[in-house]
């Protein structure tokens, strides 16, 4: 192949990409984006030009509160993205997501026979990037302020499943106020990915009977079919 076939095909590409992009941000209802070159970036570039971006963020008051930014950590190429509420204080202090007591209950629900991921193959985030002091829920203007900073993830990751963690999450992402034991057992279209909701770790812990889990048990598997079928890599 020469250097020209070569230079047209690698083009071809970016624009696929581009194109994917833009069309993942206008199914979410982005009418205009600001260009600023950022197109064209590997989802590996992207997301670390996205956490650069993000230090010093001062668009809400948990930055007040916080030690660190979690931004999210996993494959930067991943097709399943793990969206949870927001860091604890293990997460604030190491910068990780879902490190803690309820970080341990999800990679085991990850790491479990028939779902089968490791950490390190999917994405894991979080609604909001700094740690709701107390752990309290995010508020509405914390959530809202976040958005475009998961939305840009999402844009770089162009994921095909997105497991969303408790009622924070989906009913942020979705926006609805149906509570959770309604939105989980169910497939969501979320732009070109589906987004499968369950109960967040934290809630299986404080709730320990075999139901709840049983339900997540369901939810897992559902969201591993869905990627089995949707995943492109
Ligand atoms: N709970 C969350 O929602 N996210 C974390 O990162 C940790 C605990």
């Amino acid at each position: 192949m020469n250097g020209v076939v070569r230079a047209r095909e690698a083009l071809a590409e970016a624009l696929g990409a581009l194109g994917a992009t833009l069309r993942h941000h206008r199914d979410l209802g982005t009418a205009e984006l600001a260009l600023e070159g950022a197109y064209l970036l590997s989802p590996e570039e992207a997301l670390s030009a996205q956490e650069r971006a993000l230090q010093g963020c001062r668009k809400c008051k948990l930055c007040e509160g916080r030690t660190t930014i979690v931004f999210g950590s996993g494959h930067p190429r991943a097709e399943f993205v793990v969206i949870g509420e927001g860091p604890g204080a293990d997460e604030d202090a190491q910068g990780l997501p879902f490190v803690g007591r309820a970080g341990q209950l999800l990679t085991k629900m990850l790491e479990a026979p028939g779902v089968s991921f490791s950490r390190d193959e999917v994405f894991i985030t979080n609604a909001v990037k700094c740690r709701p002091p107390g752990n309290r829920n995010p508020e509405a203007e914390e959530l809202a302020a976040c958005a475009p900073v998961l939305a840009a993830q999402l844009g770089a990751l162009q994921p095909k499943v997105i497991l969303a963690l408790g009622s924070v999450a989906t009913q942020s992402l979705l926006g609805t106020k149906e509570p959770i034991g309604r939105l989980r057992g169910r497939v969501h279209p979320y732009g070109s990915a589906v987004l499968i909701p369950t109960f967040h770790p934290a809630f299986l812990l404080r709730n320990p009977g075999q139901e709840y889990k049983r339900m997540a048990w369901d939810d897992l598997k559902l969201a591993r079919r869905e990627y089995d079928q949707r995943r492109t890599r």
